[in-house]
This record gives structure tokens, C-alpha cells and sequence, in this order.
């Protein structure tokens, strides 16, 4: 049974409250894949008693059912470029400037379920060795819970890993564990799995090397967008790395990042903020 357009329109209003997740009719049709699981596991009969449910008890339900109308599509090296250009130049120069620390912090923001945090802990372990003796940090947030979990497990069926994952290095950094794959503990543990809605408000983040905020900012309106990337922009390291998916861009937004074309692929550095002496200042910490 279709949903009403009473019902769709209170499931939108509710994402955008609590994810920012700005759904249009083209995701209407989503809906009843993305609630099924929700009202199986209330034990609810179909989306109407959800609704109604969600309507009865006001914000209970409301974190799991926005976290759950969210597109999780992702791939393992999706897009390819931005693991290239940390082969071939961010990682090389982060490793020079951070020599006397030897620590390495990267966001993967809005990870879904891992495969980009995989893909950059791969892209380490195979061209840096070096990096085996430093302190290496990969903070994959999402919104999320389930995502979370299987961030947190590395564990992937074949069809996932067939994406995108070359033989060599699926052989040499998962193992097989029945019909799926689990990735080695050299590179789970470096991830740091943690649940961050980049809508609401964000806890003390550590500074970060390099931020991945990939194919998530699409989903959000014009000021969700700009707040977050504000944000991010005060927990980057002022020679820092931001990444945004392929088809993003921070036109018409107001981001102090500058543009900057890295090998074959676009990247955004932070813009410096210069103090009254001249020099440079970095940006303050925002209010959370
Ligand atoms: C399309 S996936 C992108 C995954 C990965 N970054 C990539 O590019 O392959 C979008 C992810 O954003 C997450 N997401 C959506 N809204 C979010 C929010 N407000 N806060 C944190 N994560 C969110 C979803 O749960 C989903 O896992």
C-alpha cells in the first residue's frame, strides 16, 4: 500500500529535523525499504503503525528512524583519484612535516559501512611502511549505528569487495570467513568507529590531517552544509586535506577552504586567517 502524502511529509519533516537529510519525492519510493527493517524489529505491522507510533511517543523513535532513511551507497577506492593523490603527495608531504610527532589523524566522515576508511588504511599500509611505527588514527563517524557496527567489524560480502577492490589486495589484507571477508586486524586497528550526527552538535574532535566528507553534504541544505564544512574547517590541521565527493563542489558556499588540484583530483585546504600582525592564525574552535 502506498504511503499517504500526510505520512511521507511528516517522515521528511522528520529527517530534515534530525539528520538534515533533505528528501524529495524521487526518495518517497525509498521509504518502504528503508522502514521495512525498522518495523519488523518494533514488531509493528506495516509504515502506517510506524508512523503512528512515531507520532504517539514523540522522539523516541525518531535518531533510529532518521538514521535509517539515509543512502548508504559506497564502494571500496571510489572515485580512485583522492587515493592516488594520497599516494603520490599528501601522504609524502604529511610525513615530512609530521616527522617529529609521527602521529597521523584522519576523518572518515560519514564512513557508511567502512570501505572508504578501509581503502585509506590499505593505501597506507601498502606504499608507507614507515607508518607501521607511528601513531595512526582513521575516525570513521556516521549517523548510523548498523553502519557503524559493520565499519567496526570489516567484514564484507563478495559482491562489496568485487567493487572496486583489486584481487592483490583483497588477498593480501582480508581473510576469508565463510562467504564473506574480514579485514586484518593491522588495519582495524587504526579505525576508530564513532557515532557523529554532522547535523546536530559535534563533540571535541581532535585535529585532523585529513578529512574525507564524501558524498554526504549532497543530502543537506544549504546551511547544514556550510555549518559542517565551517566546522570542519576549525578541526583541520591548517596544512591540512579535505576531501569532498566527486560530483561535490563548495560553489556558492560559504567554506574558508581555498581549492587546490592535487594530481588528477580536487582538494580543498584550509583557508588561513592572518592575526593583526600578519600572520597567520588558525581558525577558532566553533561552539561545541
Ligand atoms: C552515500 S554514503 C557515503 C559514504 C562514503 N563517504 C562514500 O563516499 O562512499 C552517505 C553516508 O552519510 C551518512 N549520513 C547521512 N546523514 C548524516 C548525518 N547527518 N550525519 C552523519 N552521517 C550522515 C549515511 O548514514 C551514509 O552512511
Amino acid at each position: 500500500m502506498a504511503l499517504s502524502e500526510t505520512d511521507v511529509t511528516y517522515l521528511q519533516q522528520l529527517a530534515v529535523r534530525r539528520s538534515g537529510n533533505v528528501l524529495t519525492h524521487k526518495h518517497t519510493y525509498l521509504m518502504e525499504s528503508w522502514l521495512t527493517p525498522v518495523v519488523e524489529e518494533l514488531g509493528l505491522p506495516n509504515i502506517e503503525a510506524l508512523v503512528a507510533e512515531l507520532k504517539r511517543t514523540p522522539g523516541r523513535y525518531d535518531d533510529h528512524v532518521a538514521a535509517a532513511m539515509t543512502i548508504n551507497e559506497t564502494s571500496f577506492f571510489r572515485d580512485v583519484q583522492p587515493f592516488e593523490a594520497l599516494r603520490r603527495t599528501v601522504i609524502p608531504a604529511l610525513i615530512q612535516e609530521r616527522s617529529r610527532t609521527k602521529q597521523l589523524v584522519i576523518w572518515s566522515g560519514a564512513c557508511s559501512s567502512g570501505q572508504e576508511s578501509y581503502t585509506t588504511a590499505i593505501t597506507l599500509r601498502e606504499y608507507f611502511p614507515q607508518l607501521v611505527s607511528w601513531n595512526v588514527r582513521i575516525v570513521a563517524t556516521d549517523i548510523c549505528d548498523e553502519m557503524l557496527e559493520r565499519t567496526r567489524a570489516g567484514l564484507y560480502s563478495q559482491q562489496e569487495v568485487s567493487r572496486g577492490l583489486p584481487s592483490a589486495l583483497l588477498a593480501k589484507y582480508f581473510t576469508r570467513e565463510g562467504l564473506k571477508w574480514r579485514a586484518h586486524a593491522e588495519l582495524r586497528k587504526w579505525i576508530d568507529c564513532r557515532k557523529l550526527n554532522l547535523a546536530g552538535r559535534w563533540g571535541i574532535m581532535p585535529r585532523f590531517d585529513i578529512v574525507f566528507m564524501r558524498n554526504v553534504l549532497i543530502y543537506f541544505d544549504q546551511a547544514v552544509k556550510e555549518s559542517v564544512l565551517q566546522r570542519t574547517a576549525s578541526n583541520l590541521a591548517p596544512d591540512g586535506y579535505l576531501f569532498l565527493g566527486g560530483g561535490e563542489s563548495m560553489v556558492n558556499l560559504n567554506a574558508p577552504f581555498r581549492r587546490e588540484t592535487i594530481d588528477r583530483t580536487v582538494c580543498f585546504r584550509p583557508e588561513l586567517q592572518l592575526g593583526s600582525q600578519g600572520r597567520p592564525v588558525s581558525l577558532s574552535q566553533s561552539n561545541w
